[in-house]
């Protein structure tokens, strides 16, 4: 199986601090974002790990080559642990995609369909973290206990903050798993099916990707993962695992960033 991060987006709401850094470089305490999401990737079992990158983001595939000047010289300092984190950094398989143009989160997993085959795939959003990285362990034991159906997490969020995200309608089946009947975009408070918000973790069947193939662009003028996801729900069960509030941070918008840093400062201490 394999884990695909797509993180060929432009980071406008980070701008201007995204004109020359991506937005998946920013530092999360001690290291980039992106990082902690290329680790979670080779701690969930699957075979390859794939960015889904953009040409303009040179500075992602650069934090994950090799950088053996650099820690020669912290190791001549007697800096061993910064030697090692370079070491560390430089020394994760990870390997590249591109998207050439940012279409949407739709299109940019439909860039890894080469990798994926006809294989069920994870995508890990690359503006969320999951520091313990035991989440897509999880789903996966409930694909499997579901026929290998798709299972996407989601997080309770205030009800009066429904509006802002992907809102999921269904029926419990466990207190942590729910089966999905369809994917609701930014509900009116008043009307949402419920209060489990779709997180950006993902573990997809194969038929997700077909389906991307012929998608059109949705909201926004972009081809959106989430009309994809409706579309394979009249075809397939579909199942959300239901995630706990600090088991990870989005980080996709400076205020959520800055919260997500004081979070995992804390744990550090
Ligand atoms: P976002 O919509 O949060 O990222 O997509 P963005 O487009 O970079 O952000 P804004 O809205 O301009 O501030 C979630 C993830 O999907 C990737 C992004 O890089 C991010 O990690 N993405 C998004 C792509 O890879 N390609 C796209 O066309 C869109």
């Amino acid at each position: 199986m394999k884990a695909l991060i797509p993180a060929a987006g432009m980071g406008t709401r980070f701008l201007p601090n995204t004109i020359a850094v991506p937005k998946e470089m920013l530092p999360v305490a001690d290291k980039p974002g992106i990082q902690y999401i290329v680790e979670e990737g080779l701690a969930s079992g699957a075979d390859e790990v794939v960015i889904i990158n953009s040409r303009e983001k040179k500075a992602i595939e650069d934090h994950f080559t090799p950088h053996p000047e650099l820690v020669a010289h912290l190791r001549a300092k007697g800096k061993d642990a910064l030697a090692d984190a370079v070491e560390h950094a430089g020394s994760l398989p990870v390997s590249y995609v591109y998207q050439e143009e940012a279409l949407g989160l739709g299109h940019a997993v439909r860039c890894g369909a080469e990798k994926t085959g006809d294989e069920p795939f994870f995508v890990l959003l690359g503006d969320v973290i999951v520091p313990d990285n035991q989440m897509l362990i999880r789903m996966r034991a409930v694909s499997e206990e579901h026929g290998g159906a798709s299972v996407i997490a989601v997080m309770p969020v205030p009800q009066e903050e429904v509006n802002r995200f992907g809102i999921i309608a269904g029926e419990e089946v466990t207190p942590t798993v729910w089966r999905i009947n369809a994917l609701v975009e930014k509900p009116p408070v008043d009307e949402a099916p419920s209060n489990l918000a779709i997180f950006g973790r993902y573990l997809l069947s194969p038929r997700v990707m077909e389906l991307l193939e012929n998608a059109q662009p949705g909201a926004g003028g972009e081809i959106q993962l989430t009309d994809a996801l409706d579309a394979v729900l009249r075809e397939e069960e579909m199942y959300a695992l239901v995630i706990d509030p600090t088991e990870g941070y989005d980080v996709g918008t400076i205020e959520s960033w800055h919260e997500a840093n004081v979070a995992m400062m804390a744990r550090r201490k």
